[in-house]
């Protein structure tokens, strides 16, 4: 579920870890059930991968970006870092859009860098990255409910801010990240601009049958659920932008056909990019104009 050369990490580690419990002959039952339960939050969150994810994390300024870099503390304790990045032209800062840009399962802030460029360079507005708990230099252990909290806090920090707070919120999310989006979409429908969601999925356990046949039996097991398709027909005054690789190996394309069928807001648009695998939908062509497009149409009228 995450975008880089490398691949799908919590499914090859857990696929490797089944094929060893069945080549041992003690591939029972129960010895599943207890992996399937104690093992998946490691499964689900490889904050490790790739090596140095936990070490190493590019800054914007690799890109010609000016940046602050802060740490917000969210109300259970945790150091959540966060990249902050303004438009140098006041306009923009002050009453442009601002963009939170909610991270794939894999890898740290610095490997989103290349999105949050364009959004800067090309969109114009201004860019928050952040590493959840447990990922990059931010502090904790992943889990739906500690990362619910820092995409809040992050979010709460945005509308306080004394530039950022008369912005227009956009939010957008790549696989996981789209999960994270559309929970805080639903939560603060009236402060968000716009959505973009990108390889998503209907829910973790929804993934389970096709990424892991062996497993479909312990899909109960899953208390990792991150439930998109309950909250998202809550969100009906948000325009929303579906961008679909409809090669995607890791998020069947037909989890963002449905989250698109079960949508409800006026403003929904779906674009399918029919080369594109799970981690490189964001490089094909169409796929920034998709995005300017939509900020045209539905969010703001600046771009041109
Ligand atoms: C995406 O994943 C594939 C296979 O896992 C890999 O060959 C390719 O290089 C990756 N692309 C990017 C942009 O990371
Ligand atoms: C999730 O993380 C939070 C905060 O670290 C912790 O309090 C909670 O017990 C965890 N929940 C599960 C199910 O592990
Ligand atoms: C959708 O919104 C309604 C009304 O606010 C709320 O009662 C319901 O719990 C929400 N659905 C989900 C899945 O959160």
């Amino acid at each position: 579920m995450e975008i880089w050369n490398g691949g799908d990490w919590s499914v090859k580690m857990l696929v490797r870890s089944l094929k060893v419990l069945s080549a041992t002959g003690i591939g029972c039952i129960g010895a599943l059930a207890a992996l399937l339960y104690f093992a998946q939050t490691a499964l689900i969150y490889p904050s490790n991968f790739p090596a140095g994810s936990r070490t190493e994390v590019q800054t914007p300024d690799r890109y010609d970006i000016p940046y602050e870099d802060i740490t917000l503390e969210t109300g259970d304790g945790e150091k959540i870092k966060v990249f902050v990045m303004k438009q140098n032209d006041l306009d923009l800062r002050l009453s442009g859009y601002t963009v939170i840009i909610c991270c794939a399962n894999a890898g740290n802030m610095g490997h989103r860098l290349p999105i949050a460029s364009a959004f800067f360079k090309i969109l114009q507005y201004n860019v928050i990255l952040f590493s959840y708990r447990g990922y990059g230099l931010s502090t904790g252990k992943p889990n739906e409910t500690g990362i619910k909290l820092d995409s809040e806090t992050v979010f709460q920090y945005i509308v306080h801010d004394q530039d950022l707070k008369t912005t227009g919120i956009v939010l957008y999310g790549q696989s996981l990240g789209g999960a994270v989006a559309i929970y805080l979409a639903e939560k603060h429908q009236s402060q968000i601009r716009g959505l973009i969601l990108e390889n998503t999925f209907r829910s973790i356990p929804s993934l389970i049958p096709s990424l892991l046949p062996i497993a479909r039996y312990f899909t109960f097991l899953c208390h990792q659920k991150w439930p998109s398709e309950e909250l998202l027909p809550n969100i009906t005054s948000v325009p929303i932008l579906f961008l679909s690789g409809l090669k995607d190996e890791i998020v069947p394309p037909s989890q963002m056909q449905y989250l698109f069928d079960v949508c409800r807001s006026p403003n929904k648009i779906l674009r399918q990019f029919a080369s594109a695998s799970h981690n490189e939908t964001y490089m094909k062509d169409g796929y920034w104009t998709s995005i300017i497009d939509f900020s045209n149409d539905f969010i703001d009228k600046k771009v041109q």
